[in-house]
């Protein structure tokens, strides 16, 4: 057997690309509800299902037996593998190259470290773009320079978003590819195809260009625009393990910045309004690449700010587009708004073009909630409607009120609905409950699961002790406050403080923390990681300001608390205590205690 050696980046990535749930549905049928896939437990005998997977955090977690992990854990358990074994096994079915990390050979670079595949693929994806670059500069004084005047796009800007241009010809970039080795990769992230007879051509032909950066700013695909008429419009490079259209966002390395400081991240449609927005100094704007976001797209910008809005085109593919983001950004706790255009502009690079910044800033000022937009519109077609359609209307958005994880929220929600559609409160609450049990996909309905056996509810599992509560809401918070001295030793378990000691060593990383939680050793580390599950599954509140709240309020708690066991500890001693001096000075310290208890 070949032994290998995983670099811990490789193993980021692999878990970057198993996709948790498929990895599980081979060993347990799971049915969507809510965020999560619910089974039955492979690790318990369990009759009703209490094992959840979550896709986009990538953990399993059972509320029956409290284990829970990452997919490798889960492999590991499941298969009684090695940590190296489960490592392989998962790299062999995502189709992951492993011959670099056999150990004794494989690629190695300079420094004597193994090169991953993704670093591979991204020096390659680098020299395409630079190749690309010095075409668009070629052509400036032509064809290609003539578009980009047409659509406004300054030399300076093209030059900034490090835009290309991939000539007609069909070999033209793999003729500039000299190794065998790099076609191979080239092929690998998709900027050559390779035809059933073996021949290798290019992927985009006559396109500009959009290079497309990972979050730290290295590219690693392109997005092309024909350039004139022609199909399809765009072309983006194919999905690989460098490039994943549902993770990836357009120029969120630049706006990454922007987006922490405004607290407020702008999601467009296109690359073309990206690049508009930018170019007139509003730089907190990222683009998808032609798909809808997805819960991994809000799990990104989560990482940079609290607040989220779409600012899509003005049609009903565009009004649709952001309707159907909404459960997702609820589901991820968010409560998006939505950034309308005024009448005859079609999208937002339009209405800089032909109406100049001032119109665009005060459609950036006009932003509502788009949960209220949502309730409006469907509120319209409800008016008028025959009493079928008018239920049916009123089930649809009182599902997606259902996918808000915040109870307070949620009922303020139903309310508004209640009252726009004018039914009795009760009415939409029960609609609500109902909505909120059953089970549900993406595309909205779902065949029932049974439902729990009394005692063994989805919510009493849920439960939190304060010390575990303050830890999910620190976990929870963007931008970690400091774990200080005073608040370890508030946190009196083991586990909690643990858990947040190790959150401080990854500096704060979700992502890195459970790979350093299954780090510690044996029993700890599983403990750990149950734990963690369980927290990372809890519903948070939903604003960043509620978080806050909520700490607050928790740390008194805790405060409280630790001072009474104090005071307790205290008050024990005393009535043991047989002489005198030290009885006054424990009496002492008590009358402190309280006093300071009173502030
Ligand atoms: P649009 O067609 O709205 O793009 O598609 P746009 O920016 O207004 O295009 P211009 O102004 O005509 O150049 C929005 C986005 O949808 C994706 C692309 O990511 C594009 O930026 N898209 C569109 C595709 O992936 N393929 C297509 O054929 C069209
Ligand atoms: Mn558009």
């Amino acid at each position: 057997m070949t032994a290998y050696h995983f670099p811990s980046e490789f193993v980021a990535e692999l878990r970057d690309c198993a996709d948790i749930v498929e990895v599980v549905g081979d060993y347990v049928a799971l049915v969507k509800s809510g965020a999560n896939h619910k089974g039955c437990c492979p690790f318990h005998r369990e009759k009703t299902p209490s094992f959840m997977v979550h896709r986009e955090k990538r953990i399993f977690h059972c509320f029956g037996c409290g284990v829970g992990g990452d997919v490798i854990t889960f492999l590991m358990k499941v298969e009684q593998l090695s940590y190296p074994e489960a490592v392989e096994r998962l790299a062999r079915r995502c189709g992951m190259d492993l011959s670099p990390y056999e150990r004794g050979g494989g690629a190695v670079d300079s420094g004597d470290r193994h090169v991953s595949r993704r670093q591979e693929l991204s020096a390659v994806v680098a020299r395409a773009n630079q190749f690309y670059c010095r075409q668009l500069e070629r052509e400036l004084d032509g064809r290609v320079g003539e578009y980009l005047d047409r659509r406004g796009i300054s030399h300076e800007v093209a030059r900034k978003f490090g835009l290309g241009y991939a000539p007609p010809g069909w070999d033209t970039l793999r003729r500039a590819i000299k190794s065998a080795r790099d076609l191979d990769n080239a092929v690998a992230a998709g900027l050559l195809v390779q035809k059933d007879s073996g021949r290798l051509y290019d992927r985009f032909r006559d396109r500009l260009l959009f290079p497309i950066r990972d979050a730290a700013g290295t590219v690693v695909g392109f997005g092309g625009r024909i350039i004139g008429d022609g199909e399809p419009k765009y072309l983006n490079s194919s999905d690989s393990p460098l490039f994943q259209k549902r993770r990836l966002l357009y120029d969120l390395a630049h706006a990454k910045h922007a987006i922490a400081r405004e607290q407020l991240a702008i999601v467009v449609e296109g690359y073309m309004d990206a690049l508009t927005l930018y170019a007139h100094g509003i730089d907190n704007v990222v683009a998808t690449l032609g798909t809808a976001l997805t819960g991994d797209h809000l799990r990104v910008l989560g990482r940079y700010g609290r607040q989220a809005a779409v600012f899509f085109d003005n049609d009903e593919a565009g009004l649709r587009a952001a309707f159907r983001s909404l459960p997702t950004f609820l589901e991820a706790g968010v409560m998006p708004e939505v950034i309308s255009l005024p009448e005859g502009v079609k999208d937002p690079d339009q209405l800089v073009r032909e109406r100049g910044i001032e119109a665009l800033s005060s459609c950036l000022r006009q932003r509502i909630s788009l949960l209220d937009r949502y309730v409006a519109v469907r509120e319209a077609e409800n008016r008028g409607a025959s009493v079928g359609r008018r239920r049916e209307l009123l089930r649809e958005v009182v599902d997606v009120v259902a996918r808000i994880p915040d109870q307070v929220l949620a009922g303020l929600a139903l309310r508004g609905v209640a009252e726009r559609f004018g039914v009795s409160e009760e009415m939409v609450t029960g609609l609500f409950r109902r909505a909120r049990r059953r089970p549900r996909s993406a595309a909205g309905r779902q065949p029932e699961v049974p439902t729990t056996e009394a005692g063994n509810d989805w919510t009493s599992l849920t439960e939190l002790d304060p010390e575990e509560y303050y830890v999910m809401l620190v976990l929870r918070h963007p931008g970690m406050p400091v774990v200080d001295e005073e608040l370890r030793s508030l946190l009196g378990q083991k586990l909690p403080r643990r858990l947040l000691e190790l959150y401080a060593e990854v500096d704060g990383d979700r992502e890195a923390l459970l790979p350093r939680l299954a780090a510690e050793d044996h029993d700890h580390g599983a403990e750990l990681q149950a734990l963690y599950t369980r927290l990372e599954l809890f519903p948070a509140p939903e604003s960043g300001a509620a978080i806050d709240r909520e700490l607050a309020d928790c740390r008194l708690l805790l405060e409280r608390r630790h001072l009474r066991r104090e005071v307790e500890e205290i008050n024990r001693r005393i009535r043991s205590c047989a002489d005198e001096d030290d009885l006054t000075g424990l009496l002492r310290r008590k009358m402190e205690m309280v006093q300071r208890h009173r502030r």
